[in-house]
């Protein structure tokens, strides 16, 4: 979590990096600040709040003049959000300026042999360790490369770190590990930020920094040092997506742009891969063999990432006949599993940073089973540690509630299933290329789904319901685990209690909250089982309930004469339902977090990217 940049070049930076910073806040919002190499040294200015506070606070960056600069946006971990533990963080001394994302899990113990040399400390953050630690070697070595080796080799948990000396004016070094970072080329100027939006208004030539690497750069230069300190040659890739892709583009929130862009993320993602009517994965290889030695296939992730493994589950088991489990990442190496060259863990992650399941990946690795990732960013460290990476192609997510990066890594897990099932038999030919054909469809079925009409229906409702304290998401099969998304997007955004429970286990308690004006919204899909989930929504109605049935347009008529509120996606080929199931519950949460008045894009507590366990 948290954002940072970095700027050396012939502009005023402070400017620059408030605009880079505007572009990283989906990574943290609580508090912001910048420190620019001006006329008299290291200048500071931060604050508790979010960057526009920052922006006043600086006069949108003409208080603090110079060339050279750092910046940062906060999501707290050590100290409250306050200005005292804002960004960046000066060392005692004066002579070191650092931001910080990531963790120094080793704080204390060296903030306590500070203290013992006489440093003292302004704040509770981790990070001030890192500058005071910085300038500790540098008064000894009084060489600013030296001292941040020197200070680094002591540090243990992750960092991503801009720094600036005042003694060194002109020069930023930069260093990563377990956090991340691109270095951006410029002409005359030279970047460092944590995500590509932060500098592609001025550059498209970026590298990424691998674990360990150091960028040592002033305007006109840049040396790059792997871990062992030797110089290395890092070759500038061009970025080829478009800033707007990034930008809110007329939409009111990042998230219904994003809810909007779902088709065309799903049809990057899907179309160059289905070839002739056949999957074709070529970036990785699971060869027959291969495939028929697995015994157990994990799917680990966090949030929502995790229920899109639960949804994998049912695919999966469905098409392969490989037993599969979704596992939160959190748990899993806690819990002992048992691993094996037999096992294929699918690591899913928009980010590709979040801690919990980096861990869970290493511990598949450690443990000798193969390793799948299903990633959105490019060069991320899930996409670096995993054996095999399949990427999703939904372009930059902002709003901090996934929506089009969901449905990307749904749609990826539908191709990994045919392909595996193809390799291994177990579907006919014939569901085989029904199944692939009704995939290739899949982005313009979501789009017929996203109609003027039901978003507004959908708004509608949301505008009559979003005063319920309590919301019970039930439904059975794959709906269930739809269900759990659609309740997950309402605690995110619109801060609903909601649960989701199975349909069928609602009887085993949850049942006893159900009362008067009670929200239940049923997901009833599965044509199988729609007659069951309508005996659920009679027996939540005869206890006061309110029900929102989500339903498919063929079951509508049935679905009215038990509901109170029916909304309907087109019905399409079973295995792909659940991906138009989706979209009317992540509109329902935009519509009811916008009905009570909540900040959609950037909600309280939370933060995109999650690189703290
Ligand atoms: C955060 C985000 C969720 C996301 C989860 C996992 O909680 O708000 O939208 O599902 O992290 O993130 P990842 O980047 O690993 O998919």
């Amino acid at each position: 979590m948290c954002g940072i940049v970095g700027y050396a070049g012939h502009q005023e930076a402070a400017p620059i990096l408030l605009d880079g910073l505007s572009k990283l806040e989906y990574r943290g919002y609580d508090s912001a600040g910048i420190c620019v190499q001006g006329p008299w040294g290291l200048e500071v200015m931060k604050t508790k709040g979010r960057l526009q506070a920052l922006r006043e606070l600086t006069r949108e960056g003409a208080k603090l003049p110079g060339v050279v600069g750092i910046g940062h946006t906060r999501w707290a971990t050590h100290g409250a959000p306050s200005d005292r533990n804002s960004h960046p963080h000066l060392s005692d001394d004066g002579a070191i300026a650092v931001v910080h994302n990531g963790i120094i899990e080793n704080y204390l113990e060296l903030k306590e042999r500070l203290i013992a040399r006489g440093c003292r400390f302004q704040s509770d953050t981790d990070t001030e360790v890192v500058s005071n630690l910085i300038a500790h070697y540098y008064a000894k070595t009084r060489d600013f490369l030296e001292a941040v080796r020197q200070a680094v080799r002591r540090l243990e948990g992750s960092f991503a770190l801009g720094i600036l000396c005042r003694e060194n004016p002109g020069t930023v070094i930069a260093v990563k590990k377990d956090s991340p970072l691109i270095f951006g080329f410029g002409q005359g100027e030279n970047f460092i930020a944590s995500d590509v939006p932060a500098i592609l208004k001025y550059t498209r030539k970026v590298a990424y920094l691998d674990d360990g690497d150091m960028a040592v750069f002033t305007a006109h230069a840049v040396t790059f040092y792997n871990a062992l300190g030797d110089p290395i040659k890092k070759k500038p890739e061009t970025i080829t997506w478009e800033l707007s892709a990034a930008e809110r583009g007329g939409f009111p929130h990042f998230m219904l742009k994003e809810i909007f862009e779902q088709p065309k993320a799903l049809r990057d993602t899907l179309h160059p891969r289905l070839q002739e009517g056949q999957v074709c994965l070529d970036e990785i290889s699971l060869p027959e063999d291969y495939l028929r030695g697995i015994r157990r296939i994990y799917i680990a992730a966090c949030g929502s990432a995790y229920y899109v493994g639960c949804l994998g589950k049912y695919i999966l088991e469905k098409t392969c006949r490989i037993p599969t489990e979704a596992v939160l990442a959190s748990e899993f190496r806690y819990a002992s599993p048992v691993l094996g060259k037999d096992t294929l863990v699918i690591i899913v992650s928009q980010s590709g940073e979040t801690a919990d399941t980096l861990a869970a990946l290493r511990e598949a690795r450690r443990q000798g089973a193969g390793t799948l990732a299903i990633v959105n960013v490019v060069g991320s460290a899930i996409a670096k540690a995993a054996d095999q990476v399949i990427y999703t192609w939904a372009g930059p997510e902002i709003a901090v509630a996934t929506t089009k990066a969901y449905s990307t890594q749904l749609s990826v897990l539908y191709l990994l299933a045919l392909h595996m099932a193809r390799a291994l038999g177990t579907m006919e030919e014939e569901a085989l290329s029904q199944a692939t054909a009704a995939l290739e469809a899949l982005p313009d079925q979501v789009a017929d789904t996203l109609t003027p009409e039901r978003i507004a229906q959908v708004q509608h409702y949301a505008s009559a319901l979003f005063d319920n304290h309590d919301v019970f998401f039930i439904g059975r099969n794959v709906d269930s685990a739809t269900c759990l998304e659609g309740s997950l997007k309402l605690k995110e955004i619109a801060y609903v209690h909601s649960e989701a429970y199975a349909a069928g286990e609602l009887k085993h308690g949850p049942i006893s909250l159900i009362e008067r004006g009670t929200l239940v919204v049923a997901v009833a899909t599965v044509a199988e089982l729609f007659d069951k989930t309508m005996s659920n929504i009679k027996e939540v109605k005869a206890r006061g309930a309110d029900v929102l049935c989500l339903t498919t347009q063929d079951l509508a008529a049935e679905a009215e004469k038990t509901a109170d509120f029916v909304i309907t996606v087109p019905r399409i080929h079973p295995l792909f339902q659940p991906s138009l199931n989706v979209i009317p519950l992540q509109a329902f949460s935009y519509y009811t977090a916008l009905a009570r008045g909540c900040d959609v894009d950037k909600p309280r507590n939370l933060a995109k990217s999650v690189t703290v366990e």
